[in-house]
Formats: structure tokens, C-alpha cells, sequence
């Protein structure tokens, strides 16, 4: 129990942990180069630093594996980093469509999966996703969804993944711990307000079976992981 430990036990468990981390990110989620290069232009690219971590992308491509993913629809593409994770799971003849609202960004996606050598499995499609997600419909069912995209329109995404889904289908979502924010009664703001949403729905929809993994930021933030039962 917290409350009993010293602070030098504190600190050594705060080291404990990130030593934890960084074994298990060597051990089965390394970066190659191809990673790396992505993460480089996202951040020549005047991109925010705010990608998954590769355990994170790990994850998906073992969801990916699970659920035997051909189609795949991620919705917020920030610079490519966790679609080459994506589609890098894929077989050759699956696909990822990525929803992307920046044509900038887009942009920077594009090369990311070109030199990834992604380019014939991928596409990115530039627009506000509420307006995207609509026109999907005849490309549907997807088998696995990832949502890192605006959190206030979190709880849309969620209905729209479900529509588009099959029984069996992956929803996974990110950013749904961020730092206990979404656990505040009420949420402090409408980001972590549509995040509260999405898990409040993501654990008592009956067609869902789902849970939080506190697995990035120290286990302050997280996936939301949900399993479309019907
Ligand atoms: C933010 C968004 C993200 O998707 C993320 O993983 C971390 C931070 C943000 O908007 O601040
Ligand atoms: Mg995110």
C-alpha cells in the first residue's frame, strides 16, 4: 500500500517501472528505423509529439492478429507512427484507411507510408471524420478500429464504429485514463467530458465487452479496448 512506502521505495519503484518499460518495449516492441524515420518527419513536420508508444502499437498488431484483421479503419492519423504499426499486421491483400482532417497532415502521412513501403495497403482520406465515417458505409464491415482523434467527438466515434462493425470487430481508443480526468464528477472540460462519455458507453452498451488498460505515461493514460459481441 502506497501510504506505507518510504519515499526512497517510492522513487526506486518509479525506476523499477520505467526499467519494466523499457524491457518490455526491447523485448517486443522495438522501433526500427522505419518507426524512427516516421516519428522524425512527424516532428519536422511541426507535429505535436503525441503518438502512441510502441508497446501501444504493439498491442494493436496483437489485436490485429486475434480477430484475423484485413480491414482496418483508424480515425485521426496525427504523422503515420501508429498506422505503420496498423498496417505493418496487415496481409498483403488487407487494407487500412486512415481519416485524417488536415490535407497538410495528410500529406506527411502519405510519405510516411511510402517509405514504410505501406502504400499499396493504405489510403488516407482528408476530412472531418462525423463527416467521413457517413460514406463508409458500403466499405464496411471493418474488423478493427483505432480512435485517437478530437475527444469530444469521442462518443460519435464509438457510434459509428459500432455501425460499422462486425460481431468480432476491435474498437480500440486512446487517450480514455488521461491522467483520471474522464473519472472527475463532472469532467473538467468537454475533451474529458466526451472521453467519460465514451467509456461510460464503452462499459454498459450490452454489445460491447470492454476495458481500460492503463498503459502509457506511467499507467496514467491508456486504451480503451472493446470487443463488438453482436
Ligand atoms: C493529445 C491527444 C492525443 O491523442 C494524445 O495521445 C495525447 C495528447 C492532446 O490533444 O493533447
Ligand atoms: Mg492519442
Amino acid at each position: 500500500m502506497a501510504e506505507s512506502l518510504t519515499t526512497e521505495e517510492l522513487q526506486h519503484n518509479a525506476h523499477l517501472r520505467r526499467d519494466i518499460e523499457e524491457q518490455i518495449t526491447r523485448r517486443f516492441a522495438a522501433e526500427d528505423e522505419v518507426l524512427r524515420a516516421t516519428l522524425k518527419a512527424q516532428t519536422d513536420a511541426g507535429l505535436p509529439q503525441i503518438q502512441i508508444s510502441p508497446i501501444q502499437g504493439r498491442l494493436l498488431q496483437v489485436l490485429i492478429a486475434a480477430n484475423n484483421a484485413k480491414k482496418i479503419l483508424e480515425i485521426g492519423a496525427l504523422g503515420g507512427y501508429s498506422g505503420t504499426w496498423l498496417a505493418r499486421a496487415l496481409p498483403a491483400a488487407g487494407k487500412l484507411i486512415t481519416l485524417e482532417i488536415s490535407a497538410k497532415h495528410a500529406e506527411t502521412v502519405r510519405a510516411a507510408f511510402a517509405r514504410a513501403g505501406l502504400s499499396d495497403r493504405t489510403e488516407v482520406r482528408v476530412g472531418s471524420a462525423s463527416e467521413l465515417l457517413p460514406t463508409l458505409q458500403s466499405e464496411a464491415p471493418f474488423d478493427l478500429f483505432f480512435i485517437d482523434a478530437d475527444k469530444v467527438s469521442y462518443p460519435i466515434y464509438l457510434d459509428w464504429a459500432i455501425k460499422l462493425a462486425r460481431p468480432g470487430s476491435i474498437i480500440v481508443a486512446d487517450n480514455n485514463i488521461r491522467f483520471g480526468k474522464p473519472f472527475q464528477e463532472p469532467p473538467p472540460d468537454a475533451d474529458n467530458a466526451g472521453i467519460a462519455a465514451y467509456n461510460q458507453r464503452a462499459a454498459s452498451d450490452p454489445r460491447l465487452r470492454s476495458i481500460l488498460l492503463p498503459m502509457d505515461d506511467d499507467g496514467m493514460d491508456g486504451f480503451a479496448v472493446s470487443v463488438v459481441l453482436s
